[in-house]
């Protein structure tokens, strides 16, 4: 099998400012030193523009973006409109937004589909509550989501991101073992849909990764990154990480 390289990617959510710009800066810095990894942030799109003057090796990215490429859409940004400001990546189907937005697995695929048609990296998400996971079907149901938030064609440039719904921002992992049952699942599940351009697409875990258990689960070998949140709004939180992803090799 052909060596994935490792994507290390922040997901900023709803935080971040002009102030935070330093923070940016800092994590490029160090970023540079780790040239065997990918390493990016999803930004608030009103900082994605700023941050490109303060990053030489960081890629930038949005946390959402619609499936159309213009519109009636009050409030919404197109794939287009987050290129123009410097984005090369965009998240999709995060659980908050299809928990709060509504969002579901079909828009989330129409809308990878657009990130991919608009050559950004997608990162699709997908990851099963709490109670899925006690009532024990937690991998044919995670592997059935993916299944449905699938875009249609060409899958060049997509990620996925295995985030159980439980482990965001709780300090709560899966076992190692559960993490790679999931994603030796989702894998399965990705060549059944995709045949050999299965091969290329990367599958991250997300949810509480932190400096600490970073090393371990980039250790299972079915892990190909990760999707960060709250680990990955301070340089000194976030940059453990990037080097435990850069050990792993
Ligand atoms: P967390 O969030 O790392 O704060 O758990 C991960 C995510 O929601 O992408």
């Amino acid at each position: 099998m052909a060596e994935r390289r490792k994507l290390v990617m922040g997901n900023w959510k709803m935080n971040g400012t002009r102030a935070a710009l330093p923070v940016i800066n800092n994590i490029d810095g160090a970023a540079a030193g780790h040239p065997d990894v990918d390493i990016g942030l999803c930004l608030p799109a009103t900082l994605i523009e700023p941050a490109c003057a303060v990053v030489s090796v960081v890629m930038l990215g949005a946390q959402d973006c619609h499936e159309q490429t213009s519109g009636a859409y009050t409030g919404c940004l197109s794939v287009e409109m987050l290129r123009e400001v410097g984005a090369r990546a965009v998240i999709v189907g995060h659980s908050e937004r299809r928990d709060y937005q509504h969002e579901t697995s079909a828009l989330v695929a129409a809308k990878a589909r657009a990130a991919l048609d608009g050559g950004l990296l997608t990162i699709l998400c997908v990851g099963e509550t709490a109670e899925e996971r006690d009532a024990g079907a937690a991998e044919a149901l995670v592997a059935d989501q993916l299944r449905q938030s699938l875009p249609q064609g060409a899958v060049d440039g997509l990620v996925i991101a295995y985030e159980p719904v439980w482990a965001i921002g709780t300090g709560r992992v899966p076992t190692e073992g559960d993490i790679e049952s999931m994603h030796r699942a989702l894998r399965a599940t990705l060549t059944d849909c995709l045949g050999e351009k299965a091969e290329g697409v990367r599958i991250l875990y997300g949810g509480s990764v932190n400096a600490k258990n970073a090393a371990t689960i980039f250790a299972v070998p079915a892990v190909d990154g990760a999707l960060v949140g709250g680990a990955s709004l301070t340089a000194d939180a976030f940059l453990p990480i990037v080097a435990a992803a850069a050990q792993s090799h």
